[in-house]
């Protein structure tokens, strides 16, 4: 059951990405399955593919000669939307390494005026997973909760997490529609 009362969210731009580099990702599955289910309000949703951005191992060497063009690309639509949906594989009880380095290259400043904050600070900040075992990903979720804490973003406390996500059914389709209609009654309270 979702809780969305009102279907005009006037400006309200949600950036979504998975925090895995594979083409069959669960991850990216399930935020195409989130986007679907909540097309019906008047947001805009867009899913940005990691693999489009070539986001090099974080490195201030490589920093200190610039922020490469296309990392620079994708920091860009996270500072400029003002909600984000993050699906986050799990590897060894935790959120993957592939989405830390993007949270690390995110949180970078592109000018001395800017705060390392940001791109995460205050905006509603909604956290997915799924894994092929019992458990959804959800020791990983309550890890990047932390990160994205100390990134000052307001992290919204219900999570959804997908297990078995090789057999995505009915019942987990609704669980993910659910999840989406309560993370935009979240944003709309926050923007
Ligand atoms: C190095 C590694 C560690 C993993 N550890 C876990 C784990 O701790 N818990 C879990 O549920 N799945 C674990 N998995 C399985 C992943 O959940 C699975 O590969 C999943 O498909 C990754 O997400 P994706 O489909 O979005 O790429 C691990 C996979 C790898 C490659």
């Amino acid at each position: 059951m979702t809780y969305v009362e009102n279907k005009d969210m006037g400006n309200l731009r949600i950036v979504a990405f998975a925090g895995s580099l594979r083409k069959e990702s669960y991850n990216k599955k399930i935020l195409e399955i989130i986007a679907e289910k909540v097309a019906g309000y008047d947001v805009e949703i867009k899913i940005l593919d990691l693999n489009d951005y070539e986001i090099p191992l974080f490195n201030q060497d490589i920093e200190d000669e610039g922020m490469p063009l296309k990392t620079k690309e994708f920091k860009k639509e996270i500072h400029n939307a003002n909600a984000i949906l993050i699906a986050s594989p799990e590897y060894n009880g935790s959120f993957s390494g592939v989405l830390k380095n993007v949270i690390d290259w995110v949180s970078r400043k592109l000018n001395p005026n800017e705060s390392m904050y940001e791109a995460f600070a205050k905006k509603p900040v909604g956290l997915v997973a799924a894994s092929p075992g019992g458990l959804g990903g959800i020791r990983g979720i309550i890890q990047l909760r932390g990160v994205m804490f100390d990134l000052k973003a307001a992290v919204m406390p219900e999570y959804a997490s997908i297990s078995e996500a090789y057999n995505i059914d009915e019942t987990k389709i609704a669980k993910l529609e659910a999840f989406g209609g309560n993370y935009i009654e979240f944003c709309k309270k926050l923007i």
